[in-house]
């Protein structure tokens, strides 16, 4: 690159240049993330960064001073390191492909855009929408790019290099920008006139930067220093100059690179990746066999976002099994509403979205079952009705077709009980809404053959989820460290501790609902019922208090029924709803328990529960039970999830605290002795 740069600017004839990447699909995805890890020392971070700063001030000054434009030409991903060198560039030309994407994602990963990100991009698009992209490190496609004006031009691949060029030579000839965004494209655009009024004035700055800091620290709740420190850098940068700007950025980024919600959330980043390559099975060379149909039990509230998945995003032709047309309907109505919106947000257009609807039939007599390969059942939770779907399916269907089942807390060896081929059973454990959940926990029992797990992984890859793969046992992993968690909250409140400050408490800690929030949306009744299940199989340490059934009997089912912890309004959650005290037969007292206490007793229980998953066998390893927490639950990202916590706070000390919660409470703060096991060699988990 430097031998490039060096000829661009002893060569007289060379008028301007273009960059385009080499790579089919890529243009630059950014920094190798395994290099982070080698900068062990703020010198190391800082040493690298001023380096790269070096080289892309000095690819923006080559038109500047030297009357050489240069001209990014993107295709595919440019994000992070990418976008900043292409935003180092005099302008920016696009394809218009869908794998075109443009972002700066560091905050994502615990650091910030260091190569002049953070100064570059305000001045470009405006600090409203930069802060936006910044602090969230969101992506934008290419029409966004265009209207927000971080490319001038957005043209079809094959004509991306010439249009480049022409618009380098153009910008060589004019000795000047020809234009971010056009003037009158700017006047039509409603927000102009308001970032104007506030950027170009001093006091508006404040005001933007104000607001800002506020709305930020109530997303973060002060556990993420990298969009607070990237909302330095820009602050920095737009008051005192680009210099102080890009000093500040090598500075902040050094300090977050060694900081340890960096090295949590980029150990995340690196186990998803790492799950992506597994097929979910000790022998690597077992192979998933062909998906080319896929069969839905139940179109509900989980089979409709499951069907949905399957076509939309795993583009598999799909068939919904429902007891009546009306079931159907409803199932094949969560898909549709999904394309509607894509259209209306022009992810793809009316035909298009016609035709992906083509996909999803329907039957309510298992017709066309005959070719699925897998079949995924979300009937009601009850185990004599799945045993006995289970058996239709294998009237219908070939010898070989697997049958998952999204139970959420029925043993998946006792649904195997009722088939002609267990090894083709398994467990697929989706999360509401299943668009938008992350997790797949996929649940093995003793008898599932490797090339079933193979394939199943295989489908929540493609229907674009995380997959882990967990050993068969009540509440299998997430529903199970759930459990303690959920009846924790109850005693707490039993105890007269308020809903909303239980509920402020966890969220400060690092979740993104409270507990009570979770129990209202999840269903009281569902929450009472899996409360059941538990203490069956766990004893008196799963107890939940009575105080919950109080709640059924006065009908408070949470969010479905509108009645719950929580007012709701047309779906709108509002504010407590303070007769729920009356029912629980308690004085709500804010000083009933302190903060901290309530976050310990409710955040160690959860991470005691997930060291007997390992201890158990239930988990195959630490990472996965740290993915399933965070992707499932909501477990504080970037703590690295509950063993990556333990190893940071130290086992000794979390041993020493569940014991004295056992001294005070009982037996249910008992620590697990795998737990005790670390404390005492002082071995880590995960590193
Ligand atoms: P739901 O009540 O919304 O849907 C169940 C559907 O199954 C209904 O539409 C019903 O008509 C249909 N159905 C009943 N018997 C059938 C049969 N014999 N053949 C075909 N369809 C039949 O329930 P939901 O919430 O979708 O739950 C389904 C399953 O998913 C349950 O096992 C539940 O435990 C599990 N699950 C639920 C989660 C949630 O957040 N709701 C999360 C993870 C798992």
């Amino acid at each position: 690159f430097f031998a490039i740069l060096d000829r661009i600017e002893s060569d007289d004839k060379i008028k301007a240049a273009v960059l385009i990447s080499g790579k089919k699909d890529t243009f630059v995805a950014g920094a190798d993330i395994k290099w982070f890890q080698t900068l062990k020392t703020k010198e190391d971070g800082l040493k690298a960064i001023q380096e790269g700063q070096a080289m892309f001030n000095r690819m923006e000054g080559m038109f500047e001073k030297r009357g050489v434009p240069t001209v990014a030409a993107i295709h595919g991903p440019a994000l992070g390191g990418g976008l900043e060198i292409a935003l180092a560039c005099t302008e920016r030309v696009c394809s218009n492909s869908p794998k075109t994407q443009l972002g700066l994602p560091e905050v994502q990963i615990g650091v910030l855009p260091a190569a002049g990100g953070t100064q570059r991009l305000p001045r470009l698009i405006g600090l409203v929408s930069a802060l936006d992209m910044i602090l969230t490190g969101k992506k934008v496609r290419p029409r966004k790019a265009k209207k927000l004006g971080i490319v001038s031009e957005v043209v079809p691949e094959p004509a991306l290099f010439a249009a480049a060029k022409k618009r380098a030579l153009k910008l060589a000839k004019a000795g000047k920008k020809t234009d971010k965004k056009s003037l009158s494209a700017s006047l039509r655009d409603p927000n102009f006139y308001q970032s104007l009024a506030l950027e170009k004035n001093p006091l508006g700055l404040n005001a933007v930067f104000a607001k800002a800091e506020k709305e930020l620290l109530k997303k973060t709740r002060g556990n993420y220093p990298a969009p607070e420190k990237a909302l330095d850098c820009i602050k920095v940068g737009l008051k005192k100059g680009i210099t102080k700007g890009l000093e500040a950025e090598a500075e902040h980024f050094s300090d977050l690179l060694i900081s340890k919600e960096a090295r949590a959330l980029q150990s995340i980043f690196f186990a998803t990746i790492d799950l992506k390559k597994e097929n979910g099975v000790d022998d690597p060379s077992v192979k998933a066999r062909p998906i080319n149909k896929v069969g839905v039990l139940g179109g509900g509230l989980m089979g409709g976002g499951i069907a949905a998945v399957n076509v939309r995003t795993a583009k598999l032709p799909t068939r919904i099994n429902e007891v009546d047309y009306a079931g159907v309907g409803r199932g094949k109505q969560y898909l549709q509403k999904m394309l509607s919106k894509d259209v209306k947000r022009r992810i793809r257009s009316k035909a298009q979205a016609d035709h992906m609807m083509q996909h999803l039939s329907g039957t309510t007599n298992y017709s066309g079952f005959a070719n699925v390969d897998v079949v995924i059942e979300a009937v009601f939770e009850d185990i004599g009705l799945k045993q006995k779907v289970l058996q239709a399916v294998e009237e219908a269907g070939r010898d070989d077709v697997i049958f998952a089942t999204n139970t959420s807390s029925l043993p998946i060896t006792e649904i195997a009980k009722g088939s002609k081929h267990p090894e083709t059973v398994i467990g697929m454990h989706y999360f509401s809404p299943v668009e938008k959940m992350p997790l797949l926990e996929i649940i093995v029992h003793p008898g599932t053959a490797d090339w079933v797990t193979a394939t199943c992984v295989e489908l929540g890859k493609m229907q674009g989820k995380t997959v882990i793969v967990v050993n068969d046992g009540t509440g299998f992993y997430t529903s199970r460290i759930l459990g303690p968690y959920m009846n924790e909250t109850a005693y707490i409140m039993a105890e007269g501790a308020p809903v909303d400050v239980i509920d402020n408490a966890l969220m400060d800690w690092g979740f993104p609902v409270g507990p009570v929030t979770l129990l209202d949306e999840v269903g009281i009744d569902v929450g009472v019922k899996v409360a059941g299940i538990m203490l069956e199989a766990f004893g008196d340490r799963m107890k939940a208090p009575g105080t919950l059934n109080a709640l059924i009997d006065d009908e408070r089912f949470g969010r479905k029924n509108n009645r719950g912890f929580y007012l709701y309004e047309n779906g709108k959650k509002g504010k407590v709803d303070e007769s729920v005290y009356g029912v629980l037969g308690i004085t709500p007292n804010p000083g009933a328990v302190a903060k901290q206490e309530i976050q310990e007793r409710l955040g160690l229980l959860m991470v005691n529960e997930a060291a007997l998953c390992l201890q158990e066998d239930i988990l195959r390893n630490p990472r996965d039970g740290d993915i399933g927490a965070i992707f499932g639950l909501g477990f504080p990202p970037f703590t690295g999830g509950p063993f990556s916590y333990v190893d940071l706070v130290g086992a000794d000390t979390i041993v020493g605290k569940l014991e004295g919660y056992a001294a005070q409470h009982g037996e249910r703060f008992k620590p697990a002795e795998i737990l005790k096991d670390y404390a005492k060699s002082g071995k880590k988990f995960r590193r």
